[in-house]
């Protein structure tokens, strides 16, 4: 038994979709939540930065809240960063990517695939190679979405611009009839509506989230490093944005579990 906290991040408001997850399956475990919302958007930087992000925020956690575990709540940090980090870290790392592509491996009845991320993680090719891996028939339609993360950063999730802007990047999606469809980025599960009325009632939206939580308690529990089920935990949400906006738009999207945020400021920290 371990009531260390969980380390979890992303660019912004999107790993809250793995948070939301996290609390409904394992309500035990108490979480640390960093957005990095001072240097979002990650999709469109290049792959090293994103690496060098992804390392800092992880030596972070771990060497402020000694957490047990960290989560790269980000597709396009876990596209690019997952390896090193778990090379580096002698604690267990989990990313969104295997899990995303399991869930949208076995949902799918026709073997049309669609995945669709930032311009980071579709380029990196992440996706493909696993899902290849998985099944190796799959047909495969990847889209990058550049400009969809500024509009969930913005609160913007249901507005005439996302729709627009969202109907001309999932152009190729529509086209291509598959059954199903994987929000290959943490943030497009706030505008699933908007997409879902895109690409029709008939295509499955596949958001990594619950299968990360799934991936999540399993490790927990094959390392030894569950919290007692008796524990009920903690949330701690920092930011290196603006914390009262993180504070507002954050319990918009994620609901009373943030009540709070701290700002980190990565000058203290470097
Ligand atoms: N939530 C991140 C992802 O899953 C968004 C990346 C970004 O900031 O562009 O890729």
């Amino acid at each position: 038994m371990d009531s260390r906290p969980i380390g979890i991040f992303d660019s912004g408001f999107g790993g809250l979709t793995i948070v939301r997850a996290l609390v409904d399956l394992v309500p035990s475990e108490s979480l640390v939540y960093f957005g990095d919302s001072a240097r979002y958007p990650y999709g469109p930087r290049n792959a090293s930065e994103v690496i060098s992000f992804s390392h800092q925020i992880a030596e972070y956690l771990i060497s402020t809240f000694d957490v047990k575990m960290i989560i790269v709540a980000c597709n396009t940090a876990s596209s690019v960063a997952l390896d090193s980090l778990i090379e580096r870290f002698d604690r267990p790392i989990v990313g969104v990517i295997g899990p995303g592509a399991r869930s949208a491996v076995a949902a799918s009845q026709s073997g049309r695939l669609g995945v669709i991320g930032t311009v980071g993680t579709i380029s990196s090719g992440a996706y493909l190679r696993e899902i290849e891996g998985l099944d190796p028939t799959v047909e495969l339609t990847c889209a990058a979405c550049p400009g969809l993360v500024e509009f969930v950063e913005a609160g913007e999730t249901d507005s005439e611009q996302v729709k627009v802007l969202a109907s001309r990047l999932l152009y190729p999606i529509k086209n291509a009839k598959i059954d199903t469809l994987l929000l290959g980025c943490t943030h497009y599960p706030f505008l699933a509506r908007v997409i879902q009325d895109i690409v029709g009632r008939e295509v499955v939206l596949i958001s990594s989230a619950e299968e990360t939580a799934f991936e999540v308690k399993a490790t927990l529990v094959k390392s030894g490093l569950s919290a007692p089920d008796s524990a009920s935990g903690k949330y701690t949400f920092l930011s290196s944005g603006d914390p009262e906006r993180f504070k507002e738009l954050g319990h918009r999207l994620l609901g009373p579990e943030l009540e709070d945020a701290q700002q980190v400021s990565w000058k203290g920290i470097l």
